[in-house]
C-alpha cells in the first residue's frame, strides 16, 4: 500500500507529491510549522489527506508546547495554510473538540490524547474509503473506461482513495476496468500523481492532456467519470480541482453519468451552495512555467483558482461511507449525515 502520511517518534512523515513520479522520497516534518508549510506546498495535498495532516500537525505542535494554552495558536497556523478542502476545519474542530473534554488535564494526558486522535483519524480515513469503493463499485460499468480528474487516490487520502478507490473497488468485485486521467494543469496532478499511483497498483491507466477530455467524452469509449472533492455544499454544489467543471459539462453532453466520490468529512451543509466555497488563489509561477522553466513570456497577467464549482445539476451522484446520494440533495445529504 502507498503510505501517504504517518505518525512516527521522529515526526509526521509524508511522501513528498511535489516530487513524485520523478523521485519517491519521504519528509520528516519535525513540528507544526512544518507540517503546515507543508500542506501550503502541497508536499501533502488531497482533502482527505490535508484534514489528517492538520490533525498530526496540531498533536506534534502540542507535544513541543510549553503550556496548553499554545493550543488556539498552533490551530490558527494550521488553519491559514489552504482555505477549500474543509476536511482541514473539520480535523481542527474534531481535534479541538477532544481538546475541549480534557480541560484541567495535564499537559502529558492532553498530548497523549491528541497524538492518538490523530493516528485514529488517519485509521479511519483509509476504513472510510474502503466503504466509499464499496458503495460505487456498483456504479462503475464493466468493460468501459473510466475519466478521472485530478488525484483523488491513496495520495490525496491516508489511503485507498475516494474517486481511485471505486475504481480500485470494482476491479476488486471482478470488472474489468481502465483509466483515463486528465494531465491536471497546472500543477499536473493526473499526470505525476494519479499515473504514477495507478501504475503502482497495475491498473491500466491511459493519461490525456485536460483539452482531450471532450473528444474521448464523445467517443463512446468512456462509460463514466469518477472524481473526488475538496467540498460539497447543502445543494450539492461540488468544488473540486479547477477544470472538474468542465468535465462536468461534457459529461452531460454526452449522456455520461459524473460521480463525485467523498467523505461526509467534506459535505459543508453550513453552505447553502457552492457560490459560498472559498476558492484558492495559487501563485502565477505555476501557470507561467513547467517544473521551472517559462512557458509564457515574463510578465504575462495570470489567473490561477486552484479549484471550480461543479453546479449540483451536473452531478448524477454523490458516493460516500454512508451511501450514495442522488438529487435533490437538500433531502438526501443531511439523511446521510443522520
Ligand atoms: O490542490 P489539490 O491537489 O489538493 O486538489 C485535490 C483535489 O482537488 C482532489 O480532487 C480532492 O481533494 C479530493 S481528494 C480525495
Amino acid at each position: 500500500m502507498i503510505e501517504t502520511i504517518q505518525w512516527t517518534d521522529s515526526g509526521v512523515v509524508m511522501i513528498d507529491q511535489t516530487r513524485l513520479p520523478r523521485e519517491e522520497v519521504y519528509v520528516t516534518c519535525t513540528d507544526h510549522l512544518e507540517v503546515a508549510e507543508a500542506i501550503r506546498s502541497m508536499v501533502i495535498r488531497g482533502a482527505p489527506a490535508i484534514g489528517v495532516a492538520a490533525a498530526m500537525g496540531i498533536a506534534l505542535g502540542m507535544q513541543q508546547a510549553a503550556s496548553v494554552s499554545q493550543f488556539d495558536e498552533i490551530c490558527e497556523t494550521i488553519r491559514s495554510t489552504r482555505p477549500t478542502a474543509v476536511n482541514l476545519f473539520w480535523a481542527i474542530k474534531r481535534m479541538r473538540s477532544v481538546f475541549d473534554e480534557l480541560d484541567g488535564r495535564s499537559l502529558s494526558e492532553v498530548r497523549e490524547r491528541l497524538v492518538s486522535e490523530a493516528i485514529q483519524i488517519r485509521l479511519e480515513d483509509i476504513a472510510i474509503n474502503q466503504c466509499i469503493g464499496k458503495n460505487g463499485a456498483a456504479l462503475i460499468p464493466d468493460g468501459k473506461t473510466v475519466l478521472t480528474h485530478c488525484n483523488a487516490g491513496a495520495l490525496a487520502t491516508a489511503g485507498y482513495g475516494t474517486a481511485l478507490g471505486v475504481i480500485r473497488a470494482a476491479i476488486a468485485s471482478g470488472k474489468k476496468v481502465d483509466v483515463f486521467a486528465d494531465e491536471t494543469r497546472p500543477f499536473l496532478q493526473g499526470a505525476r500523481l494519479t499515473i504514477w499511483e495507478l501504475q503502482h497498483d497495475h491498473i491500466p491507466a491511459t493519461l490525456i492532456t485536460d483539452n482531450m477530455a471532450g473528444h474521448f467524452l464523445h467517443s463512446g469509449r468512456i462509460g463514466c467519470v469518477v472524481v473526488g472533492a475538496d467540498r460539497i455544499a447543502a445543494n450539492g454544489d461540488v468544488a473540486n480541482k479547477i477544470g472538474t467543471y468542465s468535465v462536468a459539462v461534457l459529461a452531460k453532453e454526452n449522456n455520461i453519468p459524473f460521480y463525485v466520490a467523498a467523505p461526509i468529512s467534506t459535505l459543508d451543509l453550513s453552505l447553502a451552495s457552492g457560490q459560498q466555497i472559498p476558492i484558492e488563489q495559487r501563485a502565477a509561477a505555476e501557470v507561467t512555467h513547467v517544473h521551472g522553466v517559462p512557458v509564457a513570456p515574463e510578465g504575462t497577467a495570470v489567473e490561477n483558482p486552484a479549484f471550480d464549482v461543479t453546479p449540483n445539476r451536473y452531478v448524477a451522484a454523490i458516493i460516500t461511507e454512508r451511501g450514495v446520494a442522488r438529487a435533490p440533495y437538500l433531502e438526501t445529504l443531511p439523511k446521510l449525515i443522520g
